[in-house]
């Protein structure tokens, strides 16, 4: 990148209190003889810039999300055809972007930027940010990425002064761009109805994370058009927000103030929601188009099958995969956005087959490295949400909740973070990455980071804790591999009624803050171990990729003493772990923590569990990815076709019949509606469809498709499956079909790549490069 000659600059009446929304602006002259002009900005906000009335930025939301305080990105501008011999004019616009949502980094927006202007003769001039720059405030009232955006169009911009320096936080390194660009995709025509209790409302048919293009007609000066966005229609059929806005008054508004004419255009700058509809205020005579807003990453897969609602399955599961994916992947895109690092650890493989999501984790991994606190402990959402940045929000946000921590290397997080299945993301998503994409480059990156979060929760493994005095590991003093201590979510989100001591907590008045400290005190040994050992697993096979034999032993080492300790103090003689919980039978056979001797029991424990629920599913957020694949793995395929074709709830389809067009937070979501309608992690059941049902599998040995397994599995009512995934070699194809009692499979080998085929009647054939047909009779 060119010479950093710009300041951090800003409005002068911009605060916490004032919040502006800065326009500034720079006029200038360009000489006979240009040859090219470059612009590079940034910002401490989110920015929009036009040379001349012509934009520069086709992307969205730049320049996106990063731990600003250690980086924040410089997008870079070929803006030679923008300028003209003569005077030139650059505005920009900062709106408030993530820096300034929920006061997280800082209160004053500002601009970063220069423009090289390199002419024909060799000679170059820098225009800089600096005081130079004039700045006033626009038609843009105010901005909140959540709360929505007000637009006055009767105002002008006028009263230019001088931008001064800023001084908050200018530090930041400024890093050239690596995110996905965030990019205007679908667009979706509204369709116009009155909810039952007259209101007119505009369905775009889809969720979508995005806004609303609106074009207004016949309108007067000063007429104010309201928009308010949400994912649904209430039990009575009235348009409400309740279920996704976390309580909030302000929450997904537009408000425009019309300028008065035949036709007026409007369409957000800094605002994105999450929703399928749109409930309308002050005017009949418009048209309102949603446009879906998310990073542009390459589409690489799709799956269809005889199943109708599989397929609709699989499209919601895209949709939430772009409704969340937007610069990071956000839990959902209305009541929290936060980056949870637990949802992306259960979703990173099947986002990968469905879009190119190497570079998207790549740079979010980068602020989990740097924002890991000392002790190896990490945040539950990266760039951290849960804890502060602004040390002076910190002392204000305190006073509330002192158990608010400083993000970053120099805090030490708060109990929150102590999670696993969350912290131990660390360890999975460049695992998963490394095996999806085979670059080794994201392992070497990210090892360091990856254990030390397993080392630290190697040492709290070791804490005692009282609560389980009674128990064997902590009466025979070798409780060290039982990890009971700390706050850990678990399972969480089981369709299941809570925990006796939980409602009774609640029911006592209890606040979220009551449950945390209650959590932290029970620890979760069954969870809380089980993934301990994954990452030990995880890392012991990491660092043999990467050459480090001493750690390879180790991990494996304290990987078999935790299982050996598993065994002998959380599995039952007869195979039991947690009645009622499948989660506690699917964890212990997909995390390989059952001997030789307990594994058949377990086998028949969860056999048990399955009939009881009558084949409805009753995992929560970490084991229900591993479902299907494990069921299939332990002999119990028709068990596993039975769940995923389970219409009724809790089960993948029911959202589907009740009209859903993402993946919800809850299988009963519509149906009760509450809570978040757009939650991509249920979706990772498609990694199921694509590795089992069409039976694209890859190979740690041979990561990144170069060698894979080609395994298919049928099932259920399906006649006929197919899949295709586009790897680095080239498109994967699996595809059958069952004719009677004839089963007819197809499949496309990437020239350069081997496919190792395991038809249902157990034949194993090798594939090199082409295109194959095989028969078989089935028995
Ligand atoms: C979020 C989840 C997240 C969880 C932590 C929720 O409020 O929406 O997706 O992982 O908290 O357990």
């Amino acid at each position: 990148m060119v010479r950093i000659i710009g300041k951090w600059i800003c409005h002068p009446g911009d605060n916490r209190e004032t919040r502006l929304v800065p326009v500034f602006r720079r006029l200038f002259t360009v000489k006979n003889g240009l040859k090219s002009a470059t612009l590079c900005l940034s910002a401490h906000g989110i920015y929009e810039a036009e040379i001349n009335g012509k934009s520069v930025t086709v992307n969205k939301f730049t320049p996106g999300l990063t731990s600003y305080y250690f980086r924040i990105q410089v997008q870079e501008y070929d803006v030679t055809s923008l300028l003209c011999e003569g005077s030139n004019e650059l505005h920009v616009t900062v709106g408030d972007g993530w820096w300034r949502w929920n006061n997280n980094f800082g209160y004053t927006l500002a601009l970063w930027g220069q423009l090289v202007l390199t002419y024909t003769d060799g000679s170059q001039e820098v225009i800089a940010t600096d005081e130079n720059f004039e700045v006033t405030t626009g038609s843009i009232v105010k901005t909140d990425l959540q709360m929505g955006e007000t637009f006055d169009a009767r105002i002008g911009l006028q009263d230019w002064h001088p931008a001064v320096l800023c001084t908050e936080h200018t530090e930041g390194r400024l890093i050239e761009t690596q995110g996905v660009p965030v990019r205007e995709k679908e667009q979706f025509r509204g369709k116009p109805f009155r909810d039952s209790a007259g209101n007119l409302v505009i369905d775009f048919g889809q969720n979508i994370a995005g806004y609303v293009k609106m074009t207004l007609r016949n309108t007067k000066p000063g007429q104010t058009v309201h928009l308010k966005h949400g994912e649904g229609l209430d039990l009575e059929g009235i348009f409400s927000t309740a279920n996704c806005d976390g309580g909030r008054k302000e929450f997904q508004e537009i408000t425009y103030i019309c300028k008065g004419g035949e036709t007026e255009e409007y369409t957000p700058h800094f605002a994105v929601f999450g929703f399928r509809y749109a409930l309308v205020e002050g005017i009949e005579d418009a048209e309102f188009t949603a446009v879906a807003v998310y990073s542009d990453m390459e589409q690489t897969g799709d799956f269809k099958c005889s199943n109708p609602l599989i397929n609709k399955l699989v499209e919601n599961a895209r949709w939430s995969q772009k409704g969340n994916f937007l610069d990071v992947a956000v839990d959902c895109p209305t009541r929290e956005r936060n980056a949870w690092t637990g949802d992306a650890m259960i979703y990173c493989r099947t986002a990968a087959y469905f879009m190119d999501v190497y570079p998207f984790f790549r740079k979010w991994l980068a602020d989990q490295r740097i924002e890991q606190y000392a002790s190896g402990k990490l945040g539950i959402t990266f760039p951290s949400t849960s804890s502060v940045h602004n040390p002076e929000e910190l002392e204000r946000v305190q006073a509330v909740n002192p158990a608010m921590a400083l993000a970053g290397p120099d805090g030490d997080g708060n109990i929150g973070e102590d999670s696993v299945g969350w912290g131990d993301s660390a360890v999975w998503i460049p695992y998963q990455l490394y095996l999806m994409y085979g670059d080794k480059a994201i392992l070497e990156d990210h090892y360091d980071t990856a254990k030390r979060w397993l080392d630290y929760s190697l040492r709290c493994m070791k804490e005692k804790n009282p609560m389980y005095a009674d128990r064997p590991w902590y009466v025979n003093c070798d409780g060290d591999y039982i990890y009971d201590t700390r706050f850990h979510y678990g399972e969480w989100n089981e369709p299941l009624p809570p925990a006796p001591e939980v409602i009774e907590l609640f029911a006592k008045g209890g606040t979220t803050a009551d449950f945390v400290t209650h959590m932290a005190k029970y620890g979760k040994p069954e969870v809380a171990t089980a993934y301990t050992k994954r990452s030990c697993d995880n890392i012991a096979h990491m660092a043999g990729i990467l050459g480090k034999t001493e750690d390879a032993k180790e991990y494996a080492a304290l990987s078999d003493k935790i299982k050996a300790a598993y065994n002998q103090y959380l599995i039952g003689d007869d195979g039991e772990i947690q009645k009622g919980h499948q989660a506690a039978y699917i964890r212990a056979l997909a995390l390989d923590m059952a001997d030789e001797e307990k594994k058949p029991l377990v086998i028949a424990q969860l056999k048990k569990e399955l009939e009881a629920a009558n084949y409805h599913l009753n995992t929560g957020f970490l084991s229900t990815v591993y479902l299907l694949p494990t069921l299939c793995d332990n002999g119990l395929t028709d068990e596993a076709f039975r769940i995923l074709e389970q219409t009724d709830r809790p089960g993948w389809l029911y959202p589907v019949i009740a009209g859903a067009t993402t993946m919800l937070e809850r299988w009963e979501g519509m149906a009760e509606f509450r809570d978040s309608f757009n939650h991509y992690s249920f979706g990772a059941v498609c990694q199921f469809l694509f590795e089992y049902v069409a039976g694209i599998r890859p190979k740690f040995d041979k990561p990144g498709f170069q060698e894979f397994d080609l395994r298919p599995v049928m099932g259920g009512t399906l006649k006929w499956a197919e899949a295709s995934y586009k790897t680095r070699f080239g498109t994967i194809k699996s595809a059958w079909e069952r004719k009677g009692d004839i089963f007819c499979y197809t499949c496309t080998v990437p020239e350069g790549t081997t496919a190792c085929l395991t038809l249902p009647d157990g034949k194993k054939e090798i594939l090199n490069g082409g295109e194959f047909e095989f028969s078989i009779k089935k028995k």
